[in-house]
């Protein structure tokens, strides 16, 4: 499963691009909105710097003509920008359009299959099932996740799953067992993946009974 990490901060980008795991990143207006002080495409233009991987940069239309406007500066900014569209009727038939031009687009704010099956056939390069937003209204997320891999598998489809609004570690897991292409997480959860008491324990004891048979070192 490849790992990209969700957020418009260049601190937590960067130390997510140290570990050596991060194949992408994904932001959003709400994302680069907390980030004072920065303007929306000079942010994108800046991660584009620090990650060569598939970078997310959403439209803010909601109708097909400036989203197509929209896309065809966003793409201006980098050659990894990917063009970010919501799962609309519009934002389908603009999938489609910068998909034929060869444009590459996340398909986002999914939370049924039947629209993961659509952009599929739009062209989509990636789709943004949303699952912790599913559990907070008390729906299935992972549920979704593995419907949709079923779809794609049934018919073939290209189109990555990118598991989004993933809050925890267990999401993490059922999202790989469930086969998940991708998954964006925010830093929090990328550093859970490492957590284990029992790793933490086992460390410390090492340490200390190195200390105590070599006290000189
Ligand atoms: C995905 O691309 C979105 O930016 C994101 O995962 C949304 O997550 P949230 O529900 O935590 O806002």
């Amino acid at each position: 499963m490849e790992l990209y990490i969700d957020t418009a901060n260049l601190d937590e980008i960067k130390e997510a691009a140290a570990l050596g795991v991060l194949d992408g990143v994904t932001t959003n207006p709400s994302l680069i909105a907390k980030e004072k002080g920065v303007s929306y495409h000079a942010r994108l233009k800046e991660i584009c710097e620090v990650v060569k991987g598939p970078v997310s940069g959403e439209v803010i239309s909601t109708e097909f003509n400036g989203m197509m406007k929209e896309a065809s500066e966003l793409v201006k900014i980098a050659s990894n920008i990917v063009v970010k569209l919501p799962t609309t009727v519009d934002g389908l038939k603009a999938c489609k359009a910068l998909s034929d031009q060869g444009i590459k687009t996340n398909m986002t704010l999914v939370f049924q299959p039947l629209q993961a099956l659509m952009v599929a056939k739009a062209g989509a390069f990636l789709v943004s099932p949303f699952i912790g937003r599913l559990d907070d209204v008390a729906e299935d997320g992972m549920d979704l996740i593995q419907r949709m891999r079923q779809i794609y598998d049934n018919y073939g489809f290209r189109t990555k799953i990118l598991a989004a609004s993933v809050r925890h570690s267990k999401h993490m897991v059922d999202c790989a067992l469930a086969g998940a292409d991708v998954a964006t997480v925010p830093l929090s959860v990328i550093k859970a993946t490492l957590n284990h008491p029992l790793t933490d324990s086992g460390l410390k004891k090492f340490v200390e009974d190195y200390k105590k048979a070599f006290p000189n070192g």
